[in-house]
C-alpha cells in the first residue's frame, strides 16, 4: 500500500537523491514508489531542488508513460501490449479486461479497486501474453487465468 501524498516526505525523497547524476528520473521513480503516482505538487519541489523549470519537469513526467498523474487503485493490472504479446493475443485480453473491470487503459475504477495500464514488455515475451497484477508476473494468459489472478 502506498502512502498518501505528503510534501514533507516528498522533500525528503528529493533530498536523498538530488546528488545523483541525472537525479530527476531516480527521484520520480522514488516518489512514485512512495505515493503510487507523481502528484502535481511535486513538480515545483523538483524544479526548485534541481534548478529546472517546472515545464522541464512536467515534460519529463509526461514523456515517460510509466509515471502516473493520479493515485492508482488498490490493485494495478499492467497488460503487455508490445509486439510479442500482441502476436499471442494480448489485444483480446485488453478488451476482456476493459469489459470485466469497466474501465479503459490508463483508468482507475470509480470504487478505487483496480487501475488498468498498458505496458511495453515485461521481459516475459516467450510466455506471452503477459501481465503483471501488483507485483505478480503472469504469463500464458487467458481470460480464465486473469479471472483467477484478479479474484
Ligand atoms: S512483449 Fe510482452 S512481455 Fe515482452
Amino acid at each position: 500500500m502506498t502512502a498518501a501524498w505528503n510534501a514533507d516526505r516528498a522533500r525528503a525523497i528529493i533530498d536523498n537523491h538530488r546528488g545523483l547524476r541525472g537525479a530527476l528520473l531516480p527521484i520520480l521513480h522514488a516518489v512514485q514508489e512512495e505515493f503510487g503516482y507523481v502528484d502535481a505538487a511535486a513538480i515545483p519541489l523538483l524544479a526548485e531542488a534541481l534548478n529546472l523549470s517546472q515545464a522541464d519537469v512536467h515534460g519529463v513526467i509526461s514523456f515517460y508513460h510509466e509515471f502516473r498523474h493520479t493515485r492508482p487503485g488498490r490493485h494495478v493490472v499492467k497488460i503487455c501490449v508490445a509486439e510479442a504479446c500482441q502476436a499471442r493475443g494480448s489485444a483480446a485480453l485488453v478488451d476482456y479486461l476493459k469489459t470485466k473491470l469497466g474501465i479503459g487503459l490508463g483508468e482507475t475504477a470509480a470504487d478505487g479497486s483496480f487501475t488498468l495500464e498498458a505496458v511495453y514488455c515485461l521481459g516475459n515475451c516467450a510466455l506471452g501474453p503477459s501481465a503483471q497484477v501488483d507485483e505478480r508476473l503472469l504469463g500464458r494468459l487467458s481470460p480464465a487465468r486473469i479471472d483467477g489472478a484478479l479474484a
